[in-house]
Order: C-alpha cells, then sequence, then structure tokens
C-alpha cells in the first residue's frame, strides 16, 4: 500500500490569462489531497471518495475505466471526482507499462472540489505519484508533473495550463508560462482563504474567457492585461528575502496587484457576487488586497493579511461559509507512512 499526498494551490496572479500563454504565480497551500494506492490481483479499480464534497462514496469497475456504475451520490461530484482518478490511474498505467493494472485507491481530500484551491490537480498528482510507486515505478518529478497536466487535459477536454498540476507537484510558489514552469522564491504570506461553500465548472468558465477573448477586442487586451500585472508581481517577489515575513510595504504593493487581477477577472466575466462580496469584506476588514482565485465562478477569494480582522470580517459575510488562514506549502507531493 503506498500513500501520498500533495496540496492545493491560490492564484496570487494569473490564473486564466495563464491558459493564453501569459505568465501565472501560484504558490500551494497547506491542505493536501491523501490518496491510497494498493495493487490488486485482477484488472479491477476500486475508488472510495472519504471527502471530495461527497459524504463518501464507493465505485468499482473492470476493464475500461470509462463505465460508471450506480451509486447513490450526486452525478456530477462524482462525475468530476471519478474523472480525475481514471484519468490518472490511465497515466499510472501508461507511465508503468501496465494496462491491465488494477488497484484500490481511496482519496481523502482536504480541498473543495472546484473551489479555486487546485483539488483536481492535488488527486491526480498525489494519485499518479501513489498508483506508479505502488507499482514499483516511481516518477521523476518533472515526469510526474508532465503526466498530472495531460490527465487534467484529457478531463478538461484541452482547457487547461500547467500550472496547477506543477505547483502541487513542486510546493512553494512557481512561476508558468506556456511550458515553462519553474519554482521561484517567496515570502512567507500571509493568506487568508475566504469559502463560499459552492464550486464553478472550471471547463465552461474557461470556454466563456475564451469566446469573449475571441469576440472582443476588450477581453484580449484583458488578458494581456492580467500578463503585465503577473510580470509586475514577480519583480516584486524577486525583490523580497524568500521565507522570511515580508515588508508592510511589499504586501501593499502585492495586494494593490491582486486587487487589480480581481477587477480584470471580473471584467472577463468569471467572478460571481459572493467572491465579489467577500473580495469587499477582506478588503473592509483592512486586508491589503483580495481576489478571487482559480477558475471563479463561485468557491474561493484570497486575501493577503496577517492581522486577525479579515478571517473574522469574513466569518461574518453573507455568503462566506469558511474562512481560514493558509501557510505556503514549501513541500510539494510527498510520500506519507501509511
Ligand atoms: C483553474 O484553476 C485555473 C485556470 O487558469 C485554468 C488552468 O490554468 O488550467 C482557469
Amino acid at each position: 500500500m503506498t500513500v501520498c499526498e500533495a496540496p492545493g494551490k491560490v492564484y496570487l496572479f494569473g490564473e486564466h490569462a495563464v491558459v493564453y500563454g501569459e505568465p501565472a504565480v501560484p504558490a500551494a497551500i497547506e491542505r493536501r489531497a491523501r490518496v491510497t494506492a494498493e495493487p490488486r490481483e485482477d484488472d479491477h479499480v476500486r475508488v472510495t471518495a472519504e471527502d471530495l464534497s461527497l459524504d463518501g462514496f464507493t465505485v468499482e469497475y473492470a476493464g475500461g475505466t470509462g463505465d460508471r456504475p450506480d451509486i447513490d451520490a450526486p452525478a456530477p461530484l462524482v462525475e468530476a471526482a471519478m474523472g480525475y482518478v481514471d484519468a490518472a490511474v490511465r497515466q499510472a498505467r501508461s507511465a508503468a507499462d501496465a494496462p491491465d493494472a488494477g488497484f484500490d485507491i481511496t482519496v481523502e481530500s482536504e480541498i473543495p472540489l472546484g473551489a479555486g484551491l487546485g483539488s483536481s490537480a492535488a488527486v491526480v498528482v498525489a494519485g499518479i505519484d501513489a498508483a506508479t510507486r505502488a507499482l514499483g515505478e516511481p516518477l521523476d518529478r518533472e515526469e510526474l508533473a508532465d503526466r498530472a497536466y495531460r490527465a487534467e487535459f484529457e478531463v478538461q477536454e484541452g482547457q487547461a495550463s500547467r500550472a496547477d498540476t506543477f505547483c502541487s507537484t513542486m510546493g512553494g510558489a512557481v512561476r508558468v508560462e506556456g511550458d515553462d514552469c519553474e519554482a521561484i522564491d517567496a515570502p512567507n504570506l500571509p493568506f487568508v482563504i475566504g469559502f463560499d461553500g459552492g464550486a464553478g465548472d472550471t471547463g465552461a468558465l474557461v470556454a466563456g474567457v475564451r469566446e469573449l477573448r475571441e469576440e472582443y477586442r476588450f477581453a484580449a487586451d484583458t488578458v494581456r492585461a492580467i500578463g503585465d500585472i503577473v510580470r509586475d508581481g514577480e519583480e516584486l517577489l524577486a525583490e523580497a528575502v524568500p521565507e522570511a515575513d515580508p515588508s508592510r510595504e511589499l504586501l501593499e504593493e502585492l495586494g494593490d496587484l491582486m486587487d487589480f487581477n480581481h477587477g480584470l477577472l471580473a471584467a472577463l466575466g468569471v467572478s460571481a457576487r459572493s467572491l465579489d462580496a467577500m473580495v469587499w469584506a477582506a478588503r473592509d476588514a483592512g486586508a491589503h488586497g483580495a481576489k478571487l482565485t482559480g477558475a471563479g465562478g463561485g468557491g474561493c477569494i484570497v486575501a493577503l493579511d496577517s492581522d486577525a480582522e479579515t478571517p473574522t470580517a469574513l466569518s461574518y459575510t453573507q455568503g462566506c461559509e469558511e474562512a481560514f488562514r493558509a501557510e505556503l506549502a514549501t513541500e510539494g507531493v510527498r510520500v506519507v507512512e501509511p
């Protein structure tokens, strides 16, 4: 039995624009998805999901991983969860050259599904790592990140960047621009997350931005402007002392860029009333800046604030179901003793 866990992430800057070749800077956070893989004698795959915004379910299927048995859980969530687990199993089988390998897989996640915190990337990264290790064919991190990206790309029908999967594999803050991915230094940023209890449909949101960008020049300009914000943010991060507490001035400058980034994402139509309400509650409470994180449409915002005011204000904001601090996860995917 092999157990691996991989972190979720927030986008400091650059979601959506990264799909069109602009840079993005996501940062891994200490909320993890844990996947246990146990090889089986037959070619069946049995998946037990303990917590993927679901009450828990178990599915078993044979041969082709496309079959879906009837189970008592909300279909769209099961489809979403199973799609990523299926894709991870396919990648692990291909990497280990074991097309008929069967597994008992358990997924336990502290990351809400589809909420902008990289739950699917974390499940895919931890799943491929656990399944390949269980077959005695561990992958190096570069190949793991690449295979995890291919799994997401397949499930999201070609609408995925390398940002989420690379960040979850490597941990820390990363910079992604097209196929170029690298770890970057970052100070200890005081992330506060607000979660509205909902989820966005990443595929539909990415498709919406694509259509807008094809139809309106302002949308193409907006995507480029997000890229400019990311470049400015990178310069600020490069001047900061890595893994030290950032100065107030740096937090204010980064926070301003986050505010601008949120405004541009809203112009692209991917914010939501609940996300705007949480962003404004954080700003009113004195956060240095706040923006939605991930695909949008619902889910999470990320704010920067070292004080207690922002989490408290968010917890009293209508539409906010949960508010919490998130530490930067300096370590990416890792093996855990079962
Ligand atoms: C989703 O977490 C982030 C998007 O930029 C899509 C992607 O990068 O694959 C919206």
